[in-house]
């Protein structure tokens, strides 16, 4: 199946590639904006204490994205190999790249991120570093974005595309 998924950080750019992906013709979703569809503020629960039932949520927004029609997805910063829609995706044969940042590229950019206020920057770093190995895990490429532009994220991961499907 054409088709890929994009994950990494908060802040990492997956929302601003799948836009640009958008504009140059593909079918690109994401996975916030269809949660915040189904239910306003669903963030909202990350800050109060219900981050099980977001999960909950986003695995069923994420199945059913498996099931649409789509050439990019973009998933919110919780989807690794962890998370519980990981066997899912994996059994989907969809291929993830993994837009990988230093957590200090990403300052400025995730501040206002439900998880950052409940944490705090200690712990919300201290996320990051847990994160690091999950997302390489789950990622068939990963595409580094520290010190570049999007236009050039974007390149990589259309020679990706190119590589893989045409
Ligand atoms: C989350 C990241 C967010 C969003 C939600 C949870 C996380 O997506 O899905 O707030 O667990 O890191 P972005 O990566 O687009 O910020």
């Amino acid at each position: 199946m054409r088709r890929l998924g994009l994950i990494g950080f908060s802040g990492s750019g997956k929302s601003s590639i799948a836009s640009i992906a958008a504009k140059s013709g593909f079918k690109a979703v994401d996975s916030d904006v269809l949660i915040e569809k189904k239910i306003p503020n669903a963030a909202e629960m990350l800050e109060n204490g219900r981050e099980e039932d977001f999960r909950t949520l986003e695995t069923s927004v994420i199945s059913g994205i498996l099931k649409s029609d789509f050439d990019f997805a973009a998933f919110g910063g919780g989807v690794h190999f962890a998370h519980p829609a990981w066997r899912e995706i994996y059994q989907s044969g969809l291929k993830l790249v993994y837009l990988r940042s230093s957590f200090e590229n990403l300052i400025g950019r995730f501040e206002e991120r439900p998880l950052c206020k409940k944490l705090g920057r200690e712990g919300y770093e201290k996320l990051f570093s847990a994160r690091l190995p999950l997302y390489e895990k789950a990622a068939a490429f990963v595409v580094d974005t520290d010190g570049r532009g999007l236009n050039e994220i974007w390149s990589e991961i259309e020679e990706i595309w190119n590589s893989l499907f045409l």
